[in-house]
């Protein structure tokens, strides 16, 4: 609900309160963002400078607490005495907006460029404020379990002026706090920064066009003793895929200023007489119950309000991926043959990556041409995949619209639609980037794309986009919304197709691109080591029904690192599982092992896909309704380990749980030499007879069958024992390096 009484204003739902306030001189003050609150809290939570702070300056000489720097604020200007960071740049010139009236609507108030917004029930205040020459609006929507926030800046002057910065928001919160922030880069995206936010300003921030793996746009705020499950969290992030900006700075009044928008670096947008610009939507979520509520608020909000309403709590399919099998080399009989054997092994989908048009078979060519390559698919995409659907998979396939290979048809005849500059041509992985901003350069897009989507029965669309920018300003925030555009035309009419954002991996993984594609290819390491981190660190923001989770082969193509079978699934299950490798060498034990992974997943997909997601100790937990999935994850065995407990929060202290591990085996193999010690006849590690066992015959690995309570299981009950270099034994975990083990916890 939005209450509005003399000119002050709550927006208050079941998890936060935010409560703002116009004065009598027209400052919009900021009063609270937090805890569920009253209006008559308005007094005892705002600001009160008393007498203010020395050598600062005044709105009005004979009351020294009206500077506008020892104040929380809602926005602030430059040249006004606030030498706090501005959220607006102007020509160099002061701003200083002031209150002039307020607006609720029901929903969320439509955005009149492309930019993507949030959708769902809500109520939106709008706040109006002027200066000369310009009008401002503040929009708020309440939406269930978040706020957002964005800006609408308009000219009502007679004379054009020029924009250097605008943010969606910004905002003085009372309190010290750490900045967690998530970045890195191809590979090994969403690596974790805690900076603490003093007088100095803490920046996260992208200047490579997109949204970028180098600095994931969502961040947190949080005081710093807050963990998992205890003290205040705030969380952020931006509806928008280019350049971001955000910022928090500390001030001796002890006030936190936070800020987020689109990177004002070389920024220069004119505004004409009578022009408006408006920001992409910022998110704000709040938590008193540390990180992990913090982060199951944003996880609601993302599936209820950010992803396209038909996929909304909608099962996702077991795909398989043709890339990391075969990369470009690829026949229709090839692909026909792993199409069977996906389905075997309990596929639902089948996708058929990179290299099936123009002269993609390699990536130096071929991109802007999506005339399909008729040597390596005689029968077509719609031949190959009416044949996918026969055997009972869905088709899908992959795009990388938004570039241009100069070997290509497309930039032979059109170079002037390349984005490109006054120097010589960049290149990035071979390719330049389609200039977006143009009409023509759109339809084009949105025609070749929408043919081969209608030619066949195509359910699913990877769309990738594989190098980064170097359109400045305000020329690649138009490039965005040119994205926006072309994605909106292509699916809004085509609501049935999966979309999976990608751009080399996690190079765009933003609320932005979530808004039509329900999910995204996190990264392209698909080593579930690498991928505790970032499918771990992804969580914070993220739901985990948002991220592309494949199985692939070992040693893994991006760290040589051999990792077991089971662990690649256990990594994969928490998110949109998918097989990614060359089938065709599978091992007898691999393939029944992989069947039973599927076949595990479906059971539990619902769980695995929307379950309330929690981190704990030892890796990761999922729930939804009476089930409970607990993943535990290890990286380098040690010897003779201590008991392991398995903590499970959450559950109903007096009920009870049955504790069922997924069954896992052993591979004979991974003994070796040591078999000897074991074996009634000598037995060479290297040998045939060995191999062919190993091929084969698996033993059981410490499954676990068990009942506790939820007070049992939430103080933490003992697993079976690790390895200790004393044996086999079916009731020991007998698991090496990177071993890892998934538990459903059912209500009885
Ligand atoms: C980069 C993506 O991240 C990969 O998954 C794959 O689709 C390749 N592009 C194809 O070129």
């Amino acid at each position: 609900m939005i209450l509005c009484e003399n000119n002050l204003f709550l927006l208050k739902n079941d998890n936060l309160s935010y409560m703002l306030r116009a004065d009598h001189r027209g400052i919009v003050r900021h009063v609270h963002f937090g805890e569920s609150v009253r209006m008559e809290d308005a007094e005892a939570l705002a600001c009160r400078p008393g007498l203010g702070w020395g050598s600062n300056v005044l709105l009005e000489d004979s009351d020294s607490g009206s500077s506008l720097s020892d104040i929380a604020l809602e926005w602030s200007g430059s040249g006004r005495g606030d030498y706090r960071e501005t959220p607006l740049e102007m020509d160099g010139r002061p701003t200083d907006f002031r209150y002039v009236s307020y607006e609720v609507v029901e929903g969320a108030a439509s955005m009149a460029s492309t930019l993507p917004q949030a959708h769902g029930d809500c109520e939106t205040l709008i706040l109006t404020l002027e200066q000369p020459g310009l009008r401002l609006k503040l929009y708020y929507s309440l939406f269930p379990t978040a706020l957002t926030r964005r800006v609408v800046l308009e000219n009502i002057g007679d004379e054009s002026r020029t924009i250097h910065k605008i943010m969606s928001f910004c905002m003085d919160i009372p309190g010290n706090f750490e900045m967690t922030s998530f970045g890195g880069g191809w590979s090994a995206e969403m690596n974790k920064t805690v900076a603490n936010v003093g007088y100095g300003r803490v920046v996260n921030e992208s200047v490579t066009g997109a949204s970028s793996s180098r600095n994931n746009p969502g961040f947190l705020l949080s005081e710093p003793d807050a963990t998992e499950n205890y003290g205040h969290v705030y969380g952020f992030n931006l509806v928008y895929s280019g350049n971001h900006y955000s910022a928090a700075q500390n001030c001796i009044q002890g006030l936190t200023r936070v800020m987020q928008g689109i990177n004002p670096s070389n920024l220069h947008r004119e505004l004409q007489p009578g022009e408006k610009f408006e920001t992409p939507e910022a998110v704000l979520c709040c938590s008193d119950r540390g990180f992990g509520g913090l982060s199951r608020q944003m996880h609601t909000f993302v599936n209820d309000h950010i992803i396209p309403p038909y996929w909304r709590g909608r099962p996702r399919p077991v795909l398989y991926n043709s890339w990391e099998g075969c990369m470009f080399n690829f026949t229709q009989r090839r692909l026909l043959d792993l199409a069977d054997r996906a389905k075997d092994l309990g596929c639902e989908l089948f996708v058929l990556d990179d290299g099936w048009f123009g002269k993609r078979n390699d990536d130096f060519a071929g991109l802007g041409d999506y005339n399909i390559n008729y040597k390596k698919l005689p029968d077509g995409i719609s031949g190959l995949a009416k044949k996918i659907q026969a055997k009972g998979l869905q088709f899908g396939l992959w795009f990388e619209p938004e570039s241009v290979n100069p070997d290509s048809d497309l930039y032979r005849a059109h170079p002037d639609w390349a984005l490109t500059d006054e120097f010589p041509v960049l290149l990035g992985r071979h390719q330049l980037l389609l200039d977006l901003r143009k009409k023509e350069v759109r339809d084009y897009i949105v025609e070749q794309v929408g043919n081969v989507l209608d030619s066949g029965a195509i359910s699913y669309v990877k769309w990738d986009m594989n190098r980064n920018s170097i359109a400045l300003g305000a020329a690649a925030h138009e490039f965005v919304l040119g994205v926006y555009d072309v994605l909106d035309r292509i699916f809004r009419p085509r609501p049935g197709i999966l979309l999976e954002g990608c751009s080399s991996g996690g190079n765009r993984f933003d609320l932005g691109m979530l808004c039509y594609s329900p999910q995204i290819w996190c990264s392209d390491d698909t080593d579930p080591i690498q991928r505790l981190t970032i499918q771990g660190n992804l969580s914070y923001l993220y739901p985990q029904s948002s991220f592309g989770a494949h199985v692939s082969a070992a040693p893994h193509a991006q760290t040589l690192r051999s990792t077991p079978l089971s662990t690649r699934g256990n990594v994969s299950f928490f998110g949109q599982l998918g097989y990614e490798l060359d089938l065709k060498h599978l091992l007898p034990v691999e393939i029944k092992e992989i069947k039973a992974q599927t076949t595990f997943y479906k059971k539990y997909r619902e769980v695995f896909q929307y379950g309330d997601f929690t981190r704990t100790k030892t890796g990761w937990q999922v729930s939804r309704g009476k089930t409970t999935i607990a993943g535990v994850f290890h990286t380098i065995v040690h010897a003779a380990p201590p008991y392991e407990q398995l903590r499970v929060p959450g559950l109903k202290k007096d009920q009870l749980y049955h504790v069922m591990s997924l069954p896992q085996s052993l591979r004979v193999g991974q003994f070796g030499s040591l078999l000897k010690h074991v074996a009634p006849v000598e037995v060479n590690p290297h040998g045939f007879l060995l191999g062919k066992i190993d091929n084969h015959y698996q033993m059981p690995d410490g499954n676990e069958d068990l009942v506790a309570s939820g007070a049992a299981l939430a103080g933490g009950i003992l697993l079976k024992p690790l390895f200790r270099g004393t044996g086999y034994d079916t009731n020991q975990r007998t698991q090496t390096d990177f071993g890892s083990n998934v538990y459903v916890i059912e209500e009885m």
